[in-house]
């Protein structure tokens, strides 16, 4: 903890024990106030000012050393899923990262940077930017002498009003692996509905997705740079009742929409090569472009 003290900024970033006991860092901008916990560096919440928030984290969620935080955007790498008995979504959502600086930036943004410890032959940064909206930028850096294959994915779990009446739009024409009928599919909706646990991965999509949410009145837009795979998910009432960090309701208000590159987009990096994925969430008044009120 006092390792982590000396980033403090005065009223902009602080440092305490959060839930667990585990440290957590309070942010707040300009325009909006997020909490981040090292453990895995994790976002657990990003709020405009006089705004909802964009983050949904679920009330049963663990805080524990050895297990990942539920809700916010864990960091998914080095794979997605799970990989022959390993860890499911991979170590990084379960490592101390280190906070290696905080500053604010001309326009009243703050800036978080994040290193994961590790003695593989990789570097890993994430660098978090709170201001009006929410930017994350992880980078992994092959240092090693053979090429490096990976998969990477900002898990970002979103508050909405009610995943009855949402619209999920931007990937129309998009092939996508559905999970649970194991299949490769398209596409073919203007916008995602849901009525049923849904869970697909989208391929070679490089879109901006709309979330858009008549119940809170607005729509969040999420925006990526070096990024091919979209992941859209929720559990529904069966899953949602078998997860034991997650309320039995709790699938009413969220949706998870991930950016990353997973399964057939898995990154491959060349020996000194350098990869940077970018997500970036904001959020605006409802629009209604595809007619989603009327459902
Ligand atoms: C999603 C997967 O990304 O993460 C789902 O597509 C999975 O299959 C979900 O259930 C949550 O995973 P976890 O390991 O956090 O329970």
């Amino acid at each position: 903890m006092n390792a982590l003290k000396i980033h403090e900024i005065p009223g902009r970033v602080t440092i305490s024990s959060g839930n667990g006991g585990l440290p957590v860092i309070r942010v707040r901008s300009d325009f909006s106030t997020a909490e981040i916990y090292p453990h895995g560096a994790h976002v657990t919440g990003f709020q405009k000012h006089g705004e909802a928030p964009l983050l949904f984290m679920s009330a049963a969620s663990e805080f524990r050393a050895e297990t990942p935080i539920r809700g916010g955007v864990p960091v998914i790498f080095p794979w997605f899923g799970s990989r022959g008995g390993m860890v499911a979504h991979g170590f990084a959502r379960l490592a101390e990262w280190d906070l290696v600086a905080t500053s604010v930036l001309p326009l009243g943004s703050i800036k978080l940077s994040f290193q994961l410890p590790t003695e593989e032959p990789y570097r890993v940064t994430f660098d978090v930017t709170i201001g009006s909206s929410l930017i994350m930028a992880l980078a992994v850096c092959n240092t090693g002498a053979a090429p490096f294959t990976f998969e990477t994915c900002l898990h970002t779990y979103f508050q909405i009003g009610d995943i009855r009446q949402l619209r999920v739009a931007g990937l129309q024409g998009t092939r996508y692996h559905d999970q649970l009928l194991a299949a490769d599919l398209t596409e073919t909706a203007d916008a995602i509905r849901f009525s049923a646990e849904t869970d697909r991965t989208y391929q070679d999509t490089a879109a901006t997705v709309a979330i858009i949410d008549p119940v809170l009145d607005r729509s969040m837009i999420v925006s990526k740079t070096g990024s091919k795979s979209t992941v859209v998910w929720n559990p529904w009432i069966a899953k949602s009742q078998r997860m034991p960090d997650f309320g039995d309701d709790e699938y009413l208000r969220m949706v998870c929409v991930e950016s990353g590159n997973v399964s057939e987009n898995a990154v491959t990096l060349a020996p000194g090569e350098e990869s940077l994925l970018t997500v970036e969430v904001s959020s605006f008044p409802f629009t209604d472009p595809i007619g989603s009120r009327a459902g």
